[in-house]
């Protein structure tokens, strides 16, 4: 049964200040965050390298909310349990690794949290189709994995039609998040094509004014 989801707003801390991480977990769980989204990067699957579970789990301590942890790295199967053991409840892997995804998908779920697949821009919504049934979120990328701070790919619009449609004709319960140059305009536009969990890093992080920043965007992608 598909149900009508309230928008979460999910920081990313890829945005923060590394060196009192512990205090930007605070700081954006007062302003009234939903989940704390944290990218994983092993600068191979990424032009780039960021956190490992050491920093997750030190953070784990400053709230109780969801981690939404995005892994954006080459041999995901390797670090299922060092995630789950560091405080995930949700772990993303992208579908363009080169191992069998359904295996991922049982390690994960056999841990007794959320899974999740994403996609980078250019890789077709038709490819996870064959995982849907087993799936608790999906996350079509709107920017090249690797850093904050890119522009959103309107591409992913019609990417998001496609999702949501699928999903309907499945009548199933699958979060669609939205990753990458989220704003207010564009916190809007995949609002209305169904994104339930949106990720923003220089939106918030960037912003003067967290809570409004967290409130705006949750208002943007709820009209
Ligand atoms: C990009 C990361 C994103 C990124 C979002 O590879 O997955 O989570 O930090 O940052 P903004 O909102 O600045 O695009
Ligand atoms: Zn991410």
């Amino acid at each position: 049964m598909v149900t009508e989801k309230k928008i979460k707003i999910a920081p990313s801390m890829l945005s923060a200040d590394f060196s009192r991480m512990g205090e930007e977990v605070s700081k954006i769980v007062a302003a009234g965050a939903d989940l704390i989204h944290l990218d994983v990067m092993d600068g191979h699957f990424t032009p780039n390298l960021t956190m490992g579970p050491q920093l997750i789990k030190s953070i784990r301590h400053y709230t109780n909310l969801p981690f939404d942890v995005h892994l954006m790295i080459t041999h995901p199967q390797d670090y299922i349990d060092v995630f789950v053991d560091a405080g995930a409840e949700f772990i993303t892997f992208h579908i363009e690794i080169d191992f069998p995804i359904q295996k991922v998908i049982d390690q994960i779920k056999s841990r007794g949290i959320r899974a999740g697949i994403a996609l980078r821009p250019s890789t077709p919504i038709s490819s996870v189709e064959p995982y849907l049934a087993d799936l608790d979120l999906v996350l079509p990328m709107s920017v090249d994995p690797g850093f904050s701070g890119q522009s959103f790919m309107m591409s992913t619009l019609e990417k998001l039609d496609r999702l949501q449609q699928l999903i309907r004709e499945r009548n199933t319960d699958i979060e669609i998040e939205v990753d990458g140059g989220i704003t207010l305009d564009t916190a809007r536009l995949v609002g209305s094509r169904g994104a339930t969990i949106l990720v923003a890093g220089t939106a918030i992080f960037g912003s003067d004014n967290v809570k409004e920043a967290i409130n705006g965007l949750r208002e943007a992608a709820s009209a």
